[in-house]
């Protein structure tokens, strides 16, 4: 099959190359699906289990990419819960080869059923900011409504999933950016904008929820900000930024079936809306994920056309 491998990790994107790698199998619990779109998120050459096993042994050559939606093609022993020919979508396992290929073997508890009427560039696009938003608002941030939550890059592609979870819950959303972002952030349902180049974060007052994605200086600011009992969630990291009376939570995000669903139904009744980037073919994706300009949204490879 065709694949996008990595092997060096000082190169980056730039050391992407198409290659051709041997087909997967299914193991116990697991299902092979036949990858019609995947989901790169920018910075995953970064992340170490792009690099390593779970015991920190090098696993090059890598296939990156950890989203993905597409249709099942076997069972592995055990495997319970989906059929061959069903069509899927999920989040891949960080330690195991990923998505920009043209199959994967992967853990069937991972995916979730795609409706037929969701496009698989759209199914794509929804595990890692969907699951992330949810989860850093529900799980981790316990957020209820009439709370106010601080959204931090706003017109990103996991800002936009908090911005919009976090308004149809009914939270007062105040979203931050650049200040070319402010109507992408006020569409995606922010009812204030803070335009982090040129405004004063400590201008906004008190929130109950911080949803912070860059660490850093505006994670420690945004903390300052956080009434007693709120909560500082952020996915940028171990983070030494703490409220006065709260708490602090870095987490990673997991697959979850029964939010992948939820997340998808609402795609199709119209409440939450992707942010998609740059949409590639298989043979394009290096060129794609190598741009010099500026990357804004998701970007999807579309392995089958
Ligand atoms: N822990 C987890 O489970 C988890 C899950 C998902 C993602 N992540 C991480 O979360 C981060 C965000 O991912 P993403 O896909 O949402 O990225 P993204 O789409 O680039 O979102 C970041 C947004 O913030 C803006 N921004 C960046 N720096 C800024 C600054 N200094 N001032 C104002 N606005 C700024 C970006 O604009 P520009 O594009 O103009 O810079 C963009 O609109 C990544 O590092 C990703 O790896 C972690």
């Amino acid at each position: 099959m065709k694949a996008i491998v990595v092997t060096d990790q000082a190169a980056g994107t730039a050391g992407m190359k198409l290659v051709e790698r041997p087909e997967p199998q299914a193991a116990i619990n697991d299902v092979v699906v036949q990858v019609h779109a995947s989901g790169f998120t920018w910075d995953e050459l970064t992340w170490p289990p792009t690099w390593t096993d779970r015991l920190g042994r090098d696993r090059t050559p890598v296939i990156p990419g950890h989203e993905l939606a597409g249709v099942v093609t076997a069972l592995g022993y055990g495997t319970t819960g989906l059929s061959v020919g069903q069509r899927v979508f999920g989040l891949t396992d960080w330690y195991r080869d990923g998505t920009l290929a043209e199959y994967i073997a992967m853990e069937a508890r991972n995916l979730a059923p795609l409706p037929g009427d969701v496009d698989f560039t759209v199914g794509a696009s929804l595990p890692m900011p969907g699951l992330t938003a949810w989860q850093g608002l529900f799980e981790h941030g316990r957020l209820q409504a009439g709370q106010s939550v601080l959204a931090h890059g706003a017109a990103g592609v996991v800002g936009s999933m908090v911005t919009q979870l976090a308004s149809e819950a009914g939270a007062y959303v105040i979203g931050t950016g650049r200040a070319a972002h402010r109507q992408a952030a006020l569409d995606f349902g922010a009812q204030e904008f803070v335009d982090l180049e040129t405004n004063a974060l400590e201008d906004v007052g008190r929130v109950d929820l911080v949803f912070d994605v860059f660490g850093g200086d505006i994670a420690k600011r945004s903390a300052s900000l956080i009434r007693a009992g709120g909560t500082l969630v952020t996915i940028a990291g171990p983070t030494e930024a703490r409220p006065a009376d709260g708490l602090a939570v870095d987490f990673v995000v997991v697959s979850d079936r029964a939010q992948l669903n939820e997340i998808v139904q609402r795609v199709r009744d119209g409440r939450l809306r992707t942010n998609i980037g740059k949409v590639s073919t298989l043979e394009g994706a290096v060129a794609t994920l190598n741009a010099t300009e500026r990357r804004a949204g998701k970007t999807i490879v579309r392995v089958r056309p």
